[in-house]
């Protein structure tokens, strides 16, 4: 397996291109499921997830085709060869479940495994399953599977979540468009992957009003035609280069960011005392004095602190100047990363949900290993900070959400390369 191997203690200065958004996309290829009509995706991330969510509409009987280097996505639906989808594929990613809304209003069945355990928590699909049973659908569970079935169509409803979920929305958003009648969606997500959802089921034709706040209204159509689409540029990518410099100092601009995207977060950047400029061309982030001020975190639901970005701010707090706290609001195990920072010299202690960061002045270079995608990159955060070398097992977990890392990284000066092992 490949590792990265990062000689930390080097300034960041440069610009780094950010991707089209790994959440956002995910989201928007299973919309192909709606229509006969061609859905090209452009501005696609170049990530194994994508191939995963390709491998599972091609198992279904959709046709992918990755262009111009996997940018531009060419994904077309004429007729379903299947409507199940099948562990092998589902477990590897728990965004599979994404296909139980558009394949249930297109084709009035489906079957669909349960995504499993995941490192990070249990992560039920009761949301998903409870969203759909309100559209009109039956659900059983068997065999590991969810057997979903609407045989006379779905029909508009009112869908109150309990909790706000994200992929809940968009199953919910995606079964919605082809329901017959209205259906309003309430405690919605408000990500910006959602908004950009919504956006691609408009110009396929939807109805859809609401995106972005709590309540979603969707007004059901008949048919969905094909578009054309742009992807959302990634606001956890965006996050996590945003923290290079302020880890290691320098300056360093993100070609494409945005504010508006991950607005709470700059605020507690700049809370610990990180510059974060607006540029033409994007965002960027510089560190001006000697070391970050501690802060508290605490991750909430668009627009608040995105967990998505708490290991990488955690590395970040591991070299401030004072005692951080972290809260993890949205998943119940999400501190894997603490003990690896500690064996780079990080004080750490987790209680529960809450983690108490003392920062030390500096770290120190380990091996190390992570167990899900944001924690990885945390670790090759810490690196680029700490004196000597880390070596980072286990690249497959960033291989799924970041585009070539390490050239990015080595763009704007740091010392990191791929290990191959074969
Ligand atoms: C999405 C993102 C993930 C991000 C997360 C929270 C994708 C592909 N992944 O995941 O990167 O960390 O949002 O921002 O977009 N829950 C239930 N029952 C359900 C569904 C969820 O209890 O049926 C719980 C989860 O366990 C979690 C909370 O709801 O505690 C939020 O999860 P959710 O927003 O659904 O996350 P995902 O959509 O899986």
């Amino acid at each position: 397996m490949d590792s990265i191997l990062v000689r930390g203690g080097a300034e960041l200065h440069g610009r780094i291109p950010i991707a089209g958004a790994k959440n956002a996309c995910l989201a928007l290829m299973p919309a192909t499921l709606l229509t006969e009509e061609p859905l090209t995706l452009t501005n696609a991330p170049r990530l194994s997830d994508i191939s995963t969510m390709s491998l599972l509409l091609e198992s279904l009987g959709a046709d992918v085709q990755a262009l111009e280097e996997g940018r531009r996505l060419a994904l077309a639906s004429h007729g379903l060869s299947s409507h199940r989808a099948e562990y092998e594929i589902v477990r590897r990613m728990r965004a599979s479940i994404l296909v139980l809304g558009p394949l249930l209003a297109r084709e009035g069945h489906a079957i669909v495994s349960l995504p499993g355990g995941c490192a990070i928590g249990a992560r039920p699909v009761d949301l998903h399953q409870m969203a759909m049973e309100a559209l009109g659908a039956e659900l059983e569970l068997r065999d590991g599977y969810l057997h979903a079935r609407a045989p006379r169509g779905l029909r508009g409803a009112e869908i109150e979540f309990p909790i706000v979920s994200v992929g809940a929305t968009e199953n919910a958003l995606m079964a919605a468009t082809l329901a017959r009648g209205t259906t309003v969606i309430r405690n919605a997500a408000r990500e910006p992957e959602i908004v950009d959802l919504a956006q691609c089921l408009r110009r396929m034709g939807a109805q859809i009003a609401g995106e972005g706040s709590e309540t979603i209204t969707v007004e059901g159509v008949d048919r969905l035609s094909g578009a054309t689409h742009p992807v959302v540029v990634d606001r956890i990518e965006l996050g996590t280069y945003m923290i290079a410099p302020a880890i290691t100092g320098g300056r360093v601009e993100c070609v494409g960011g945005s504010r508006a995207l991950l607005a709470s977060f700059c605020d507690k950047l700049e809370a610990a005392g990180i510059t974060v400029e607006e540029t033409p061309e994007g965002l960027a982030t510089r560190r001006s004095g000697e070391r970050v001020r501690a802060v508290h975190v605490v991750t909430e639901p668009y627009p608040g602190f995105p967990t998505d970005l708490q290991a990488q701010m955690m590395a970040l707090l591991a070299t401030a100047d004072g005692v951080s706290i972290l809260e993890e609001r949205i998943f119940e195990n999400r501190f894997m990363h603490a003990p690896e920072l500690a064996r780079m010299g990080a004080d750490i202690e987790v209680h529960g949900g809450t983690a108490t960061v003392r920062g030390v002045s500096r770290l120190r270079g380990a091996p190390v290993m992570a167990t899900d995608l944001r924690a990885s990159v945390s670790l090759v955060l810490a690196g680029l900070a700490a004196e000597g070398e880390t070596r980072v097992a286990r690249v497959y977990h960033l291989d799924r959400g970041y585009e070539t890392v390490e050239e990015k990284l080595r763009a704007c000066g740091a010392r990191i390369e791929r290990v191959r092992q074969t």
